[in-house]
């Protein structure tokens, strides 16, 4: 090595020893006699100082030319500090500098590399080198890597055999678009990165490999948002011979074990809601857990009163906010303003102010006497001094929008403190999702997940009511993981191929193999994948995955540092069989 020391390492016991460190320049102070420099790695920083008149004079040189950033590999002795800092860990010494050699010169940084930087987004993508340098985004990746050591501790006491799978591969339909890679040896064919490794950790299962894990790239082409990347990482997790309570029991136990080893949390059990409660009383399949707030349907007490809005709409259900009847027309303004945004879509906001002197002052009076709005608070329980917030409208669309609502709230009231973690499980999931545009059923959480055996018989009748074995781990508002149980035989996987529209000839084509493998005594098996970057992000307090991520992409896909996704030659795309539009 280099160095003797690390730049974090010296303290009082180590005074009169002669250490050599490395690092690089944070800053240099020069007071003429004296001249400070700080000295930063990976693990701290340390004051080394210079002394007209102590220092040889060439050495003394060599400092006065450092600047920000430069390379160097320092001798000196500990000396005791006089006036010493103790927010430093070193803060209690300094070398005594004996000599100073510049490893390599470093050109101005694009940006101070301090905890508050002044470089924007875009410059600190372009230069991630740089960024990465920074303690916080450091820490963020430390972070990472404690959470992976302790994912791999924690499934390896369980017998999980951690296995790699393919990443040139066909496309596995997980909802997203697949980034493809041409083949030159097969011209017109391409690969298809993985969404998951889901088709491979079922066939392990069928290989009898019994419990599996992989920490893996998964590589989605959608549309980007604080916690979505285009490439980004999961824990994959397989299981054969298990029920639904065992998959659950067991990556509790895992999200448990991170809590309590990473940040020293002891995390209560995870609670269980089905989906329907949860769309019910949040309005979302992603409660954020961490403060109540429920919503309360409204039907029976404010329909039939000849308010023409609610008695026109399928749902009218609020929230109660506890303490905020004092809010000013402005604020309830802004609220109004809030839910009318084309992304939340409310029409509009109907409020109720319980006053503290028991009476009610509401944005429907006319409508609705205080004995009304009485039978309003007794459902939201609602005590004097809160705020009932109330929207209508057509059910899923109004539970969207109140959720919106409920979330806003409980950021102005505080209650969404990220030091706080509110874990759940949703289960119960429906099987399938009417989609829309394609004017077909479409798969909630993938083809391979299977429905409830009790609601198989109304595929044919009520597909929209059949429940699947599928579950969600939900921390805080955040899906950061989600599984199910899997159809594990060759009639029912085929079964629900057809009734996502596939013919049988298609389905053979896509998923043969998998079919093919489920008649050569396949397990019963379930398992579940988690967001690893969602769970650090998390774990870390930050809002987006981002800085959880060594090289991440910006929110346009694209990698700023190396400037990618790039053209190609002509000669590469030739080589490729690829003819590009327009060339
Ligand atoms: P799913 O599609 O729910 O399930 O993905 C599992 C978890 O991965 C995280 N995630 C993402 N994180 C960052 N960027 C993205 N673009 C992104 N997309 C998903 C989420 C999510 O909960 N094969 C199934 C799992 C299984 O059934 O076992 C699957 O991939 O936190």
């Amino acid at each position: 090595m280099l160095r003797t020391h690390t730049c974090g390492e010296l303290r009082l016991n180590d005074v009169n020893k002669t250490v050599t460190l490395t690092g690089w320049v944070q800053r240099t102070r020069d007071k003429g006699s004296l001249l400070w420099i700080d000295l930063r790695d990976r693990y701290g920083i340390t004051q080394l100082f210079l002394e007209e008149g102590k220092t040889d004079a060439a050495t003394l040189q060599v400092a006065r030319s450092l600047g920000r950033e430069f390379v160097l590999k320092v001798q000196g002795t500990v000396v005791e500090r006089l006036s010493k800092n103790d927010k430093m860990p070193t803060g209690d010494i300094e070398v005594k500098v004996s000599s100073i050699e510049i490893l390599n010169a470093s050109k101005v940084p694009p940006f101070t590399i301090e905890d508050n930087t002044d470089g924007g987004d875009d410059l600190r993508m372009k230069y991630r080198y740089l960024d990465l340098r920074r303690n916080t985004v450091r820490e963020s990746l430390q972070l990472r890597h404690k959470m992976a050591q302790q994912t791999r501790i924690y499934l390896d006491s369980l017998n999980f055999i951690e296995v790699e799978t393919p990443v040139l591969i066909k496309s596995t339909p997980e909802g997203a678009r697949d980034f493809v890679v041409p083949s030159r040896m097969n011209p017109g064919e391409f690969y298809a990165l993985p969404q998951s490794p889901q088709t491979f950790k079922q066939l392990l299962m069928v290989s009898g490999f019994d419990r599996y894990y992989q920490i893996v790239k998964c590589f989605r082409d959608e549309d980007l948002r604080a916690d979505r990347q285009p490439e980004f990482t999961q824990i994959d997790c397989e299981m054969a011979f298990i029920t639904q309570e065992d998959i659950l029991h067991t990556f509790e136990g895992l999200v448990r074990h991170l809590f309590k080893t990473v940040k020293g949390i002891d995390m209560p059990s995870v609670p269980h809601m089905t989906y329907a409660d949860a769309m019910k009383f949040y309005g979302s399949d992603k409660p954020d857990t961490r403060f109540d707030m429920k919503f309360v349907e409204l039907n029976t007490v404010a329909q039939g009163k000849g308010f023409q809005v609610f008695d026109s709409a399928e749902l009218v259900v609020g929230i109660c906010a506890q303490g905020s009847a004092e809010y000013t027309r402005k604020q309830l303004d802004e609220l109004t303003e809030f839910v009318k945004r084309p992304q939340i879509g409310a029409k509009g906001l109907v409020y109720v102010q319980c006053k503290a002197d028991g009476t009610f002052k509401s944005s429907v009076d006319k409508f609705y006497s205080t004995e009304d709005l009485k039978q309003w608070a007794e459902k939201f329980d609602a005590k004097p001094g809160d705020l009932l917030l109330v929207l209508s409208g057509e059910t899923a669309k109004t539970q969207k929008a109140l959720s919106e609502l409920r979330l806003k709230m409980g950021d102005t009231l505080g209650l969404r403190d990220k030091n706080k973690f509110a874990a759940l499980w949703v289960i119960d999931f429906p099987l399938l999702e009417w989609n829309e545009e394609t004017a077909r059923w479409h798969a909630m959480h993938h083809p391979f997940t299977s429905p409830k055996p009790q609601d198989i018989q109304l595929l044919d009748t009520n597909p929209g009511a059949v429940r699947a074995n599928a579950y969600d781990m939900v921390i805080n508002g955040t899906e950061v993981g989600g599984g199910s149980i899997r159809i594990h035989d060759r009639a029912t996987q085929q079964l629900m191929f057809t009734h996502l529209g596939f013919s049988e000839a298609e389905a053979k084509k896509q998923f043969g193999f998998l079919m093919d493998a489920f008649e050569f005594g396949a397990p019963p098996h379930g398992g579940i994948a988690f967001g690893f970057d969602r769970l650090c992000s998390l774990f870390g307090g930050a809002d987006s995955i981002r800085d959880f991520i060594a090289f991440p992409k910006n929110n346009a896909g694209r990698d700023m540092m190396i400037d990618t996704p790039s053209t190609i030659s002509q000669e590469q795309l030739n080589e490729l069989s690829i003819a590009v539009k327009g060339s």
